[in-house]
């Protein structure tokens, strides 16, 4: 095993830094002259994606999150409105469906049972159609959906999902991408794959960061909580960055749109309180820094994970650890390596199982 892990201490901290590589191949033959090769998404895609009017997307868990990122970038970019629920509850309710909508399922194992089920239930309702984002190709999701985009992140052995997570946003950029040009938006098409080109060299510097990021995580071991907040794109990135500390750790970790920090978790802040805001340079970024002025006022401890560009500085009781600047559409994926990093290192020196955590299944095969 200690031959798999390519001289890493463990999976998870090979696949954080096999990123950059697994995000490139994903890229790799579908995309030329800043225009989606939809080749790339097998037979009859380009009518089947003609007819989509609205997306659906439903997963469970990290690749509930990524759908959570790509609406933002549905709706954005293409103009296309874009719903996402967790399979688990999709399955189990009443559904009004809106003809012309696609569902997209997305599933590093492709073996969930809750999407299996939910892919399912939307043929009987009768959406329009059933795209798939998948990590593995003989799975039984890409055997029943109409069309896939396979992610080529390779194995993924860690439990807690990185490099699935960076490759299924990968594939969704490109999709919007398609759905942009479909909409009469070629400007937005060729934006969002310029910008996807230049994620495999800025995941590696994000990856970089990684020893100030080790150190920072001393400052969370003997806590037992901490909140992370974010807004917008990089709200979901919040949530997933709390996602793996609480996976790996077992640290209790909320996140939340930072807005709303004061509609009740701001009632938990006090010096004992770590809080992490992530904080990207874009039209939100003052707004976010009243919320974390409220944050300072109460005496919390604040980690703000802010794009270099922002040009924030440490002071008291606020300390910055700059993230690598890029493009707009591929920031919330850059700001994920450094929380994956932060987990990583908390969970290592909690002593956890950090591979195999407690209580958790890599792939969740029964309802
Ligand atoms: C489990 C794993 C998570 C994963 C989720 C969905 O809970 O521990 O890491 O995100 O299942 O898995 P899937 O294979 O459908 O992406």
């Amino acid at each position: 095993e200690s031959v798999e892990r390519g001289g890493y201490r463990h999976f998870m901290l090979k696949e954080i830094h096999e990123q950059p590589a697994a995000v490139a191949e994903t890229l790799e033959g579908r995309h030329a002259d800043g225009r989606v090769l939809e080749a790339a998404f097998g037979p009859g895609a380009e009518q089947l994606l003609d007819q989509a009017e609205r997306l659906q997307i439903v997963a469970c868990g990290t690749s509930y999150h990524a759908g959570l990122i790509a609406r933002f970038w549905a709706e954005t970019y293409a103009g296309l409105p874009c719903d996402v629920e967790v399979a688990s509850e999709f399955r189990y309710r009443a559904h009004a469906v809106t003809p012309g909508t696609l569902v997209v399922v997305i599933s590093q194992s492709g073996e969930t049972a809750d999407v299996l089920a939910a892919l399912r239930e939307s043929r009987r309702l009768g959406y329009a159609g059933v795209l798939a984002i998948c990590n593995v190709p003989e799975s039984s999701l890409v055997r029943e959906a109409d069309l896939t985009l396979l992610t080529r992140a390779g194995p993924e052995i860690g439990v807690a999902s990185t490099k699935a997570f960076t490759t299924q946003l990968t594939a969704l950029l490109l999709l919007v991408a398609a759905f942009a040009r479909r909409r009469g938006r070629p400007q937005s098409e060729q934006e969002l794959v310029r910008a996807a080109v230049q994620l495999p060299g800025a995941l590696e510097r994000a990856v970089a960061v990684e020893a100030q990021v080790a150190e920072l995580a001393e400052q969370f071991v003997d806590r037992a909580h901490a909140l992370f907040l974010g807004r917008g794109a990089h709200y979901p990135v919040a949530l997933e960055g709390s996602l793996k500390l609480k996976e790996i750790s077992y640290i209790h970790a909320e996140a939340y749109p930072a807005g709303e920090l004061k509609h009740g978790p701001l009632a938990l802040v006090d010096d004992g309180m770590p809080v992490v805001a992530v904080a990207p340079r874009d039209d939100l970024l003052d707004k976010l820094q009243s919320n974390l002025q409220e944050v300072r006022a109460r005496g919390g401890r604040l980690f703000v994970f802010a794009d270099d560009a922002a040009a924030l500085r440490s002071t008291g009781g606020y300390q910055v650890l700059p993230v690598p600047a890029g493009p707009d559409p591929i920031s919330p994926v850059i700001h994920t390596v450094p929380l994956q990093l932060l987990a990583y290192h908390v969970a290592v020196l909690r002593g956890t199982d950090v591979d195999k955590p407690r209580n958790l299944a890599k792939s969740v095969t029964v309802e």
